[in-house]
């Protein structure tokens, strides 16, 4: 007798990404992680290890705790300028979790989803797992999305288009005018709503995202503290909607997780106040001076095409004319030990490409980087 995974798991495997970092070895220069450095800002920390010595242990709302979906409704409010109430917030595990419960909450089989060509592999799988299906919409080389396209592929099954600002692993920030565009197209077609995953909105160069959030109601915003207050393992993340549609994502939340960490929760609640905002603004000076390498180095390679990158923490150079993408990103790992991710990762498209995390200490990513260059200068 032999037991198998059952067919929503048929074909699916662990990421390129998982696959590429299980490959680092003694003194491996890791630019693929997608994940701060850092230890959490001291009022998370602090938070954290209060709700330890207290009694925030136990289940909290499937909803997640008052506290913190009140304090994340307060600052989406705040940021679009519109009144948002507690109903409209539910606590997941992670922004991972918000996707997983959205997709799983109001997708069925059959359904269409429209998704960047070059993105977070996870839509694509969350996808395929609920049976739906998944089609890709084009970027411009400048990553800017190809509204011809993206609207010429909307269908009466059209469900969902899924949106990330700042794009993993683009780099690329999207304005106000797309934000919008893609809130029309949401208003024009009656079934059809926007994911916009913004996990990364608080890592800008210059000035904080746009949301398609502030121009319809029918969005679901995902977000959460991983990427800005260092917490990836914290798990806490959420999805933003309005009351009717968070109704039934609180009801799947019961069922796939009861609730996420309490202590988790309330050492959240601080980051969302801006109780974390000294850090935060370190870290994305950190970032800027980072990118600004990385995009200097990298531009100077012969044959390489970059992008400069203007929020999240990665740079997406093209590096087709050198090799595949894993062909590349495994050379470069053999030869100089450092470690990328293949752009194979995130969609064909992006076979062109590798990603270089820029979350890492300045002069260790500089050491990565001329590490590249020299690589890539030996082939010319
Ligand atoms: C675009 C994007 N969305 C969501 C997530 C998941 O974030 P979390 O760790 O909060 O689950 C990631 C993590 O890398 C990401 O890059």
């Amino acid at each position: 007798m032999s037991l198998t995974p059952s067919k929503k798991l048929q074909g699916i495997e662990l990421s390129e990404i998982r696959k590429m970092n299980a490959l680092a070895k003694a003194g491996t220069i890791n630019l693929g992680i997608g994940e701060l450095p850092f230890n959490v800002p001291e009022s998370v920390r602090e938070a954290g290890v209060a709700a330890m010595n207290g009694a925030a242990t136990r289940y909290t709302r499937n909803q997640g705790t008052p506290e913190l979906c009140e304090a994340v409704a307060v600052a989406h409010g705040a940021r679009i300028g519109k009144v948002v109430s507690a109903v409209q917030v539910v606590i997941t595990n992670g922004a991972q979790g918000a996707l997983w419960n959205t997709l799983y909450t109001y997708l069925d089989e059959g359904d269409e989803i429209l998704i960047p060509e070059i993105g977070f592999s996870v839509y694509e799988t969350i996808c395929s797992m609920q049976r739906a299906k998944a089609k890709n919409y084009k970027l411009n080389n400048d990553f800017s999305i190809d509204f011809d396209y993206l609207e010429s592929q909307i269908t009466d099954n059209t469900k969902f288009i899924v949106f990330n600002n700042p794009g993993n692993p683009t780099g690329k920030q999207y304005d106000s005018e797309t934000c919008k565009k893609l809130a029309d197209l949401a208003d024009k077609h009656e079934s059809l709503y926007i994911i916009s995953d913004e996990i990364y909105k608080d890592l800008y160069t210059d000035e904080q995202p746009d949301t398609p959030a502030r121009y319809t109601d029918k969005v679901f915003l995902i977000d959460g503290i991983s990427k800005k207050a260092s917490a990836t393992g914290l798990r806490i993340g959420w999805t933003i909607s309005t009351a009717e549609l968070a109704k039934p994502l609180i009801v799947s939340n019961q069922y796939i997780a009861t609730c996420a960490a309490a202590p988790s929760q309330m050492a959240a609640v601080p980051a969302v106040k801006g109780e974390a905002e000294e850090f935060i603004a370190g870290v994305r000076a950190s970032l800027n001076k980072n990118r600004a390498l990385a995009y200097e180095i990298l531009s100077k390679i012969p044959y390489v095409k970059v992008n400069k990158p203007e929020g999240a923490f990665y740079i997406f150079p093209d590096i087709s004319h050198y090799g595949t993408s894993k062909d590349v990103a495994v050379a470069i790992l053999e030869e100089v030990n450092v470690l990328t991710i293949p752009g194979i990762a995130f969609g064909s498209r992006g076979d062109r490409h590798i990603r270089i995390s820029c979350a890492m200490d300045y002069e260790v990513l500089k050491q990565g980087l001329l590490k590249i260059a020299a690589f890539f200068e030996n082939r010319v």
